[in-house]
């Protein structure tokens, strides 16, 4: 992996809290802590841009009051650009929007910038990177889609890891290196195929993290393992 690795930014674990035991959850994020995983991905859904319901500003308020853990937020909400302050306020280190439900994305990011947050944009399976040229420098972080979002437990679309190849290299040409976060069915096997084509924040969920019959340390540690030694 000679090349993309000098430009690829430090591997960083993102557990995604929708997929925890919400009976238990403060005993999850103790684990989370423990485990030494980086940070909490909130999954937001507002049942029109995704077919479901997820997190919401309230349950970020929780999370805060429980752990110092730091929450990348990944709003899968039509016009993001109406509740930017509640989810900074609420908590977002990153605040993640989609390319496909804000039609002026650069004022979004620019405005998720001024409010103290790293912006990020997130792309579905079917979005090109080419809808990004013009704002590469706006964002602090791209989230490539693996998984066509709404759903836990779905299989990797498979021309995502193509996807995240292209964009390390896009960022690269431009002399950045900007973080590649990737979520959905990021497994131990497609983690070491992610990180390998250039992604640094894995988010681990049903797959991984809280994968049935591991332990949260067990599977954090196996994911920065192998996605580590994919680097090398
Ligand atoms: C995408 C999902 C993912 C979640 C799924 O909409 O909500 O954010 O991390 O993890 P897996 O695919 O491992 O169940
Ligand atoms: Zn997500």
């Amino acid at each position: 992996m000679g090349e993309p690795v000098a430009t690829t930014p430090p591997i960083k674990i993102c557990a995604s809290l929708a997929c925890a035991d919400w009976l238990h959850l403060e005993r999850d994020l103790r684990a989370l802590e423990e485990a030494g995983v980086d940070y909490v991905h909130m999954d937001v859904m507002d049942g029109t841009f995704v077919p479901n319901f997820a997190l919401s500003p309230d349950a970020m308020r929780h999370v805060r009051r429980a752990t110092s853990l730091p929450m990348d937020v990944h709003l899968m909400v039509e016009r993001p650009e109406r509740y930017l302050e509640t989810f900074v306020e609420a908590g977002a280190e990153i605040l993640i929007v989609h390319q496909e439900a804000t039609v002026h994305l650069q004022r979004t990011l620019a405005r998720i910038r001024d409010l103290g947050a790293r912006p990020g944009v997130a792309l579905n399976p079917a979005t090109s990177l080419h809808t990004l040229e013009y704002v590469l420098e706006d964002l602090d972080l791209l989230l490539i889609m693996t998984v066509n979002p709404g759903f836990t437990g779905q299989k990797l679309v498979p021309s995502t890891l193509r996807k995240i190849a292209d964009a390390r290299r896009m960022f690269a040409a431009r002399g950045l290196a900007t973080d590649i976060q990737v979520d959905g069915n990021v497994s131990f096997e497609n983690a070491a195929r992610m990180a390998a084509a250039g992604a640094s924040y894995l988010v681990g969920g049903t797959s991984s993290l809280f994968a049935p019959g591991l332990t949260i340390a067990g599977g954090a540690r196996r994911l920065r393992e192998v996605a580590e030694g994919a680097r090398r």
